[in-house]
Parts: C-alpha cells; structure tokens; sequence
C-alpha cells in the first residue's frame, strides 16, 4: 500500500513569517487538548456513537453490495442516482477520481462497468434532458436518501416512477431501488408497500460521513470501483489516524493546522485545489464536510459562537489563470491546501516541433506531466514567498487505495476539528432549516403552521431595478 503524507512545511513560520505562519510550539502546544479530544472520540466510537469511523471494516456489507453490483451489472447499462447533498457527493467524487473522464461515453467493454448519472440538482431543464437522453429500458434508478423525505430527492422520485409505468409497465418496480434508513421515512415505508429493493444507510452515519456505506459504495461498484481495495485504503488511514500524538497523526495535524490559522492567523477560507481533473469533485465532498459539519452557531456549552472556515474549491492547473491573482495577492485570509499526485495513469508526451518559436519549441520533448508538477510548484512558491499558508496532500497515484486514504482522513479531521471549536460536528440545523421551508411552501401536511409563520415574514415588497 503506497501512503499518502501530508507536508505542512509551508504553513510554518520559517517559511512564511510569523505575522501569517505557525510555529511548531503553537502546534503542539494544542497536544494535550488533542489527547483529550481523542479519548472522547474514542469513547464515542466504543460506545457505537460514530460508526463512520469502522465503516472500512464492516466485510459483511461489502461482500453483498459487490453482490448487487453484479447482479445490477447483468441487467442493466445504466445507473442514474437520484439524491442531493451527502447522498449524491461522495458518489461524484468516486467515480470522477476513479473511472475514466469519458466513462459513460466508452463502449461496455472499455468502461468495465455500468454507465452512472448523479441526479444531484433539481435544475427542470437538466432533470429533463437527462431523463430524454438515457434509454429507460437500460436503466435502474437508485433512489437515495437519509431521511427518506428530501424533497428534491421525492420529487425527482415520483417524475420517474410515473415514466417507468408509462415505458415499462407492469414490471416498473425492477428499475428502482431505494438507499435509505433501516426502519425510518416515507421512502422505507414505500419501500415495505411496494416490495423495492432496499439498501440500508446505517443508523448513526450523518449524509456526510456516508460515501463508505452502500450510499456510495453500491453505485461506485455498479461504475466498475474495486470498492474493496477503497475500503483496505480507508482501513490504512484508520490505522494511521488512530494515533493520540498530534504530531504524528495526519488527520489531526491537518484539523490543528486549520484551526490554528483560523482563530489565531485570521484565515477564515480553506481554498482545496486539486492539481488533478479526476481529484476536483473530492475538494467538492469536501466543501460540504468542513462546511456543514463546522459551520456552527452554538458551541457545546450552549453560548452563541458563529464558528467555521469557509471552503472553497479551485483547478490546477485551470484556476492559477482565475484564482491564483486572489489567493496571491489578496487579503490575507486563505489557506490554501494543494492535492499533488506523483504519478498520473498516463504519461502525455508534448512532441518537438515550431523550431523558430523558442516560445514555444522549448516544451517539446517535455511531458504535460511534467509540466503540471512544475505549475503546482510555481503557485506553492508564489503563495509561500507572499507569506501564504499552504500545505499539500500528496498522492503516490490516483487509485482506490489513496482516493480511501484522503476520503478516511478527511473525515477523521472533521470530527476532530469539532472538538477543537467544542461543536457538534454531526448535526445540521441550518440544512434542516431549508428542508422544513420546502416541506412548508410546497404544503406538505404537517406544516402548515410554518407556512404561515414563513409567509408572514416575507417582505412587503421588493426592491428590484
Ligand atoms: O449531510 C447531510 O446530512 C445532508 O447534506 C444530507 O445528505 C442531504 O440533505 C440529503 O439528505 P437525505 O439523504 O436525507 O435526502
């Protein structure tokens, strides 16, 4: 197993000054709260409190969605995945890391696995044209979520249950299957009513925490992801992230660093920019993971504190031509944390040739991968010398095993940065405000009263020019 590392040289002071730097006190002076923190969270895991954090272990549950995956293989080309937030993100990230850019493009056989849309967004015009495009016969619709009640999520659920009766008939049923809660939500009581195939998102894992349950692992293994070797690469970072000492452990320097930086060093932004097309949607999973999980009004002891960094997602080499200006020479406000990967799948040689423009001429016979190392170094350097923190995840390759790796540790540093700030990092009061306004303005039962109180409070009139 080849391990990813995190470096943090360039966060420390010696390389970009005190006033925006830390010092290798400032970090392990936090070395007995950490110890606390992980005593706490290892009580809370004991206990069955955090169950994310075994998922990488859990045998049983692989061996039957490797199972599923087959059998879906046999019968169908297509999946489209129907759910929003933590039940659609962890999926994107997989499937835009480890399969192929064109996959649903190739032939069956190029792309050893199902075709597989994620239906996130709600967009009328998007919903329409995929569900035009697709050939419904081919299709199985994996209808995914927590709570069972999400709107977006239902109602992409009924627009699609009503075109596989019109398409398909009788037999409609066999091209849906529910991810969904054990025992809880209208989408499991469905499930009971009309015999469809359930798969369980497991009690106590937050959306968020979820792209190692069959959430994510069913459509991965559908796609073609060898879902075991992402789990044995989560496993090693469990191991690795097992360790009290801060300063040995990964997940928590990277949740000690950011923390540092944003209540002492004013860096309120984490800005992740993958030097990778394939890595962009994970600094995607993660915007949603820093964003909801520490983004929090009220601490642990009930007192109102407004807390979390704000994150921002940007492309190597792509944003150094939009963002980098800003992160350079900006306000002083960012950290910026690069994902490196050594060693891409494929080598892509740039030829000789235009030997009267040494402007050009100069870059044949050298490598596009070459050439995006040295773009990541130039921006690392540029951000390090204007006194920017900066730190970088670094991947041996893009495989299985270091996608589970930085996917695992992610997670670790989230909830341990909940004990840094003393929040909840596994609650989301601010999401569920949103779902309960839908609920309300789209007259669900129930909420009438809400609906009233939201009418209420809309402005009088609007001031629009
Ligand atoms: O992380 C979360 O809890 C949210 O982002 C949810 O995943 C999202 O709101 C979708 O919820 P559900 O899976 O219940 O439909």
């Amino acid at each position: 197993m080849t391990d990813i590392k995190l470096d943090y040289t360039n966060v420390l002071a010696g390389q970009v000054g005190k006033k925006h730097g830390l010092t290798l006190e400032q970090i392990t002076e936090l070395s007995p709260a950490a110890r606390d923190i992980h005593k706490g969270l290892q009580a809370k895991r004991k206990s069955g409190a955090l169950p994310f954090y075994d998922l990488p272990y859990d045998k049983e549950s692989t061996t039957a969605i490797v199972k599923a995956s087959r059998s879906l293989r046999k019968k169908f080309s297509t999946m489209v995945v129907l759910g929003i937030g933590g039940s659609a993100l962890g999926t994107m990230a997989l499937f835009s890391a480890l399969r192929r850019s064109q996959h649903n493009s190739l032939t069956v056989t190029k792309r050893e696995g199902m075709r597989l849309y994620v239906a996130d967004n709600i967009d009328p015009d998007h919903f329409a044209e995929l569900l035009s495009t697709i050939k419904i016969k081919e299709t199985v619709f994996n209808v995914i979520s927590k709570s069972g009640a999400t709107a977006e999520t239902m109602s992409q659920f009924m627009i699609v249950a009503n075109l596989l009766k019109k398409k398909i008939g009788k037999t409609w049923k066999r091209h849906i299957i529910f991810t969904t809660d054990p025992e809880s939500g209208v989408l499991r009581e469905i499930s009971k009513k009309e015999k469809i195939k359930t798969f369980e998102v497991p009690p106590g894992v937050g959306g968020r925490f979820t792209v190692f349950t069959p959430v994510s692992l069913l459509p991965a293994a559908c796609a073609g992801i060898d879902i075991r070797k992402l789990l044995n690469g989560a496993a090693t970072m469990a191991e690795r992230t097992n360790e009290p000492d801060l300063m040995k452990n990964p997940a928590y320097l990277f949740s000690a660093i950011h923390y540092l930086l944003d209540t002492k060093k004013g860096k309120k932004i984490t800005v992740m920019m993958p030097y990778s097309s394939g890595l962009y949607l994970i600094a995607d999973w993660f915007r949603q993971m820093w964003a909801e999980s520490l983004g929090k009004r009220t601490g642990d002891d009930g007192a109102q504190i407004f807390v979390g960094q704000t994150p921002v997602k940007a492309l190597g080499a792509t944003d150094q031509h939009s963002q980098v200006q800003l992160y350079v020479e900006g306000p002083f406000d960012k950290v910026v944390v690069f994902l490196d990967v050594a060693n891409f799948a494929t080598k892509t040689d740039i030829p000789k040739g235009f030997a009267d423009s040494p402007a050009v001429s100069y870059l044949g016979g050298r490598t596009l991968n070459e050439l995006m190392a040295v773009e990541k170094e130039g921006t690392e350097y540029a951000l390090t010398v204007n006194n920017r923190p900066n730190m970088t995840i670094k991947l041996p390759e893009i495989s299985p095993e270091t996608v589970g790796q930085i996917l695992y540790l992610l997670q670790v540093a989230t909830a341990f940065s909940g004990g840094l700030y003393k929040i909840n990092a596994f609650d989301q009061p601010g999401v569920e405000f949103g779902k309960q306004y839908a609920y309300a303005m789209m007259d669900r039962e129930g909420f009438e009263d809400q609906k009233a109180e939201f009418a209420g409070k809309q402005p009088k009139e609007r001031s629009v020019v």
